[in-house]
């Protein structure tokens, strides 16, 4: 394996040959990526869980030496210039853990566990429009539309207005990497959530804005603008990210029949327990985020025995962490069962996922239905022909067809 495979041709479709070399050649490398940004990938799960933990790599892109984030080349999509917002994937404490403490008392383990019945009837009602066609292209038809309308409904959206939601996001995916697309998606739904959390203020009820609103930590309250930040990171950082763990973990099972048969017939048995642990395997083995978002160098610092500079950009290639054979047995071996699986899917430190608990319950809802109503569901493609999309933080299919009795 040469070097020269990263990002090349046919990265996005199998990047895991590039990162064992480099993980065993050149663990932490500086590299230009192809927005002609340079930044360190780290990609040791041991130098990966340092790094992510690490207070002296900052969030905040503005500790970047170059311009890069002023012409977004460094941010979220569709954030510039005047435009940048503040959310938890930006900042650094104290303000990430203010914000942070104000909305995990919105954003409760307990108040998700609750909103499991709903994703589950949600993943149904998505089932019905093509388990009795036949085929289907479980990216457009399932998985990207179960995230958008869950978090939309957890959000306290209308009903009415949660297609505008899946048209803002259909945008966002199908023109990501295209600046002016994003942009209005991003312009659109932010508009929208201002004017939702206003109306809300004078009518508060149990869904999460109200419950952003009503939050509050030793008197102090989020203002409007930050409510509506929050409300905006929550759908965009939990949107691509499950329409990923969906898509790229029914197609790690579509190409392994022992183990899609296992988790069938567990599933069908009622045995919750592998389902669980499939999700962690599945987060694993393929996950939907491949690096970790950007951090910046705060100070001079040495990892993995280079020396990174002030303002150099620090990626956790998560996706490679993941496959470190020094803490994974067969790493590369997709075991439902595994036991001792404390994968970096989910980030690790103070960014931890906030979401993970919603993103595991869909996790599971949706495998859950998806073997339950398309029984002998099969690829109807060569899994080579498959194309993904390739952004730099997540890696995920542009459509996954497949075939299976009607209902
Ligand atoms: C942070 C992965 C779903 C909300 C993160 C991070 C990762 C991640 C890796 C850390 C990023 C970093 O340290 O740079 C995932 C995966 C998901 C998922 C793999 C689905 C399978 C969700 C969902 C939501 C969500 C459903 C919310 C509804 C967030 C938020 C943060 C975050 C708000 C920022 C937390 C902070 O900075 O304190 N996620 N996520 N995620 N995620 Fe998720």
């Amino acid at each position: 394996m040469t070097e020269h495979a990263l990002f090349g041709e046919g990265f996005a479709a199998d990047p895991y040959p590039a990162y064992a070399w480099l993980r065993e050649n050149a663990p932490v490398r500086r590299e230009v990526l192809p927005s002609g940004v340079a930044a360190w990938l780290v990609t040791r799960y041991a130098d990966a869980r340092r790094a992510l933990a690490d207070p002296r790599l900052s969030k905040n892109p503005g500790r970047h030496r170059a311009a890069d984030h002023a012409s977004g080349r460094v941010g979220i999509p569709g954030e510039r210039g005047a435009n940048v917002m503040t959310h938890l994937l930006n900042i650094d404490p104290p303000d990430h853990t203010r914000l942070r403490r104000l909305v995990s008392t919105a954003f409760t383990p307990r108040g998700v566990a609750a909103f499991e019945p709903r994703v589950r009837a949600l993943a149904d009602r998505l089932a019905d429009g093509f388990a009795g066609r036949g085929s289907a292209d479980l990216i457009d038809e399932f998985a990207f539309p179960l995230p958008i309308y869950a978090i939309c409904d957890m959000l306290g959206v209308p009903p009415e207005d949660q297609d505008d939601f899946r048209d803002w996001a259909g945008m966002m995916l199908h023109t990501s990497g295209k600046r002016g697309g994003v942009g209005r998606a991003v312009k659109r739904m932010r508009g929208y959530l201002g004017e939702l959390i206003h109306r809300k203020r004078g009518a508060l009820g149990d869904d999460l804005i109200s419950g952003l609103i009503r939050a509050s930590d030793h008197g102090e309250h989020l203002t409007e603008e930050e409510a509506a930040a929050m409300a905006f990171i929550l759908l965009f950082a939990g949107f691509e990210t499950t329409v990923n763990l969906i898509g790229n973990g029914m197609l790690a099972l579509l190409r392994d029949p022992a183990q899609l048969a296992r988790l069938r017939r567990a599933s069908a048995e009622g045995e919750g327990s592998l389902l669980d642990s499939a999700v962690e395997e599945l987060l694993r083995y393929d996950g939907p985020v491949e690096l970790a978002t950007w951090r910046f160098a705060t100070e001079p610092l040495t990892l993995g025995g280079q020396r990174v500079a002030p303002g150099d950009p620090v990626l956790v290639v998560l996706a490679a962490a993941d496959r470190d054979p020094e803490r994974f047995a067969d790493p590369d071996t997709l075991d439902l069962g595994r036991g001792d699986n404390p994968h970096l899917g989910f980030g690790h430190g103070i960014h931890y996922c906030l979401g993970a608990p919603l993103a595991r319950i869909e996790g599971r809802a949706a495998l859950e239905t998806l073997l339950r109503r398309l029984p002998d569901v099969r690829l109807a493609a060569d899994p080579r022909a498959l194309r993904w999309r390739g952004g730099l933080i997540m890696r995920g299919l542009r459509s996954l067809p497949v075939e299976f009795t009607p209902e």
